[in-house]
């Protein structure tokens, strides 16, 4: 059995404002199966307390950035966890990360310098459990693996990249603040553009990285991806693995989701698409229903799909769209709609109607400039929502595109379009609306999306082997 502390800064179900969450969430149930016993640290933000009221402390500090902690220890929604309760950091009303104003917290390094502060003293067996490898996930526990080298704790340590457009940063100034040692500001440390980067910190000092795809642990050592982290990822390629993420095969289940319960007595894709149609205000039509269901940022490339759009519409499509994010495309979404009839979009963030557009989704359509992993292509492929995907990371290695010879040998299960062109995306539209013109090709390809394995299995394995040879090295 090999113990590993887990150190994010969200976890599905508790707390969640993307695939990072469901990441965390997932996976110390899957490892489990793999003789692993992974606890998880979370910071100590209102959802989190309300959910380990019954726990106990095991730690505490007087003071730690700026004000009295504790740690918690619990068992909350089949999860171990430790919490770090400490309210001048954590305990406030708005976003994880942003304000109301959707500005970013400014003590946001202090807040998840606290959060590997405390990583680090449970990897010292304060807590009364002694991991044997400490694993943390993007910028936000990027300390951790710099505060164990600085204290000198052996125990090994991986981080993980879920997104290399989050690279933590601070001013040169909070250096002391932040408990780093000034002379590691340098290239080969954590100065990154002249500034600091929490993200650098852990990926120069942990013993392994790993990222979320096997093609983008490749994009990521080039200028094209590595937003400025190519060299010294290039320079760790030989400590970098790329294991693909899977999604909850029971949170995620056509045959028992309750969120989709009234769609099953369809029992067949076409019954739940008029569902959808009618919950979501779209006329009855022949053509495909497409969705997307998104974080609205510049990453996820939804504003080449507004563009992408009149051609698509007029071929017979309709598109419903579940989204929340950047202010101005959220407004270019809402003139969208208003201006197109076959267009329903629902600003904000629903977990149920998320399931339901999966599940009532002809299509769903994920055109990212750049994607690590992408789980809402694992969604469409598990539900037959079929995947129209840009070949980027994840969703490249994921998908298999229903080229002539993919759908001669019954392997397609979706359509692959090169990134960041309207011109791409629109064929690839077109393209979908023909197939689905095709009710046979079509229902082969969602019955062979269907049969994808998208669960944690092989991946968990994976992990389990990275683990095991840090702990026996
Ligand atoms: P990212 O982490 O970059 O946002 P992923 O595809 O890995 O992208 O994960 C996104 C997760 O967030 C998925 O579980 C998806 O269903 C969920 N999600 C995104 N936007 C919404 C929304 N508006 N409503 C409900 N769920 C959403
Ligand atoms: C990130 C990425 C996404 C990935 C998720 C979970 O937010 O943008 O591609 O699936 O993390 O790893």
């Amino acid at each position: 059995m090999i113990r590993v502390l887990s150190v994010a800064s969200e976890c599905a179900p508790l707390v969640k404002t993307g695939g990072l969450a469901d990441v965390a969430g997932a996976l110390p149930q899957a490892l489990g199966r793999q003789d692993v016993e992974m606890r998880t640290l979370l910071p100590g933000y209102p959802a989190v307390m309300k959910a380990v009221e019954a726990g106990r402390e095991v730690y505490s500090w007087s003071e730690l950035y700026g004000g009295p902690a504790r740690l918690i220890a619990a068992e909350a929604a089949g999860l171990s966890l430790f919490v770090l309760e400490a309210a001048h950091l954590f305990d406030r009303s708005g976003g994880i990360y942003l304000d109301g104003d959707g500005e970013d917290w400014s003590d946001n390094p202090e807040r998840f310098a606290a959060l590997c502060r405390a990583g680090a003293e449970i990897c010292c067996g304060s807590a009364g459990w002694q991991p044997d490898v400490a694993h943390g996930h993007d910028w936000q526990a990027g300390l951790l693996p710099y505060f164990l080298k600085k204290d000198g704790i052996t125990l090994p340590s991986v981080m993980t990249i879920h997104n290399i457009a989050f690279a933590g940063m601070a001013e040169p100034s909070h250096i002391h603040r932040l408990g780093m040692d000034p002379a590691d500001f340098q290239m080969d440390g954590y100065e990154f553009w002249g500034r600091v980067s929490l993200l650098k910190a852990g990926l120069y000092w942990c013993d392994r990285i790993t990222t979320v795809s096997p093609r983008y642990a490749r994009e990521l050592t080039t200028p094209a991806f590595g937003m400025g982290f190519e060299g010294l990822i290039s320079a760790r390629r030989g400590d970098l693995t790329g294991i693909l993420n899977g999604i909850d095969t029971d949170a995620w289940d056509p045959a028992t989701d309750t969120a989709i319960q009234q769609f099953r007595s369809f029992r067949s894709k076409s019954g739940a698409v008029r569902a959808l149609r009618e919950e979501v205000g779209l006329p009855p039509s022949n053509g495909p229903l497409a969705v997307v269901v998104s974080r609205l940022s510049e990453q996820k490339g939804l504003d080449l799909l507004i563009e992408a759009l009149p051609e698509y519409l007029e071929a017979g499509g309709q598109l419903a769209l579940l989204g929340a994010g950047n202010r101005s495309l959220e407004n270019a979404w809402r003139e969208a709609a208003e201006r197109h009839q076959g267009v329903s979009i629902n600003i904000g963030y629903e977990e149920a109607l998320s399931h339901r557009m999966m599940a009532g989704g002809d299509a769903v359509l994920v055109p990212s400039r750049f994607e690590p992993c992408g789980l809402t292509q694992l969604y469409g492929l598990r539900y037959g929502a079929i995947p129209v995907v840009a070949r980027v990371g994840g969703l490249a290695d994921t998908v298999i595109d229903a080229n002539d010879a993919a759908l001669r040998t019954g392997v397609a299960t979706g359509i692959v379009h090169s990134p960041d062109s309207v011109e791409a995306l629109s064929l690839a539209l077109i393209r979908m609306v023909e197939l689905h013109a095709s009710p046979d090709l079509w229902s082969r390809m969602g019955r062979t999306a269907m049969r994808h394995p998208v669960g944690w299995d092989v991946s968990a394995g994976e992990y389990a082997d990275l683990y095991r040879d840090l702990v026996s090295t």
